[in-house]
């Protein structure tokens, strides 16, 4: 029978308007996926409309960054991927360090939203922060993509 040494684990990752507007940051992003072990499942350009936006920050809706935060993620282009490896959650979360730019140059320099990032909002990436989170993000990017079913073809690797 099969055998897999590491179990694997699927995220979604979501470069932002602010990163997409630069080819060369888009680039070196998509490197460092394939660098830090990644397989990339699956990738996809797109635009949010207004209400797409709202839909999916509505958990943030009593914010004071709501606002801005909508009216940022529906303003240009994204690229989502759905990501696999071992602990992809976790490893995708470390790669792009802390949500807050200022905090993630000043602790974690190496990180992506403290190279790239240019505010709290613009910050570059997003990435799933549960196995539940990942797997409501990746229906709401990829309708059309069956995780149950991908998993099952991949198992034993697939916890
Ligand atoms: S927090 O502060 O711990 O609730 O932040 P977090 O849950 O990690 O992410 C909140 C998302 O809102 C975006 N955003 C901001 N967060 C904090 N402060 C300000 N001013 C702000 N503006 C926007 C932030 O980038 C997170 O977006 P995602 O896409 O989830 O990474």
């Amino acid at each position: 029978t099969l055998h897999c040494a590491k179990a694997l684990q699927l995220t979604l990752a979501v470069i932002k308007p602010d990163a997409v507007a630069h080819p060369l940051i888009m680039k070196a992003l998509h490197q460092r996926i394939l660098e830090s072990n990644f397989i990339i499942v699956r990738r996809k350009d797109l635009k949010w409309r207004r209400q797409d936006s709202e839909r999916f920050y509505a958990e943030h809706s009593g914010r004071f960054f709501y606002q801005r935060l909508v009216e940022f993620m529906s303003s240009g282009p994204m690229r989502a991927y759905i990501l696999a490896r071992e602990d992809a959650i976790a490893h995708w979360r470390e790669l792009m360090g802390p949500t807050k730019v200022y905090r993630a140059r000043y602790t974690s320099p190496d990180t992506i939203r403290a190279q790239y990032g240019l505010t709290d909002t613009r910050n570059t990436t997003h990435g799933s922060d549960s196995v539940e989170s990942a797997h409501r993000e990746i229906a709401f990017f990829f309708p059309e993509f069956q995780i149950e079913d991908w998993m099952k073809k991949e198992e034993p690797c697939f916890r």
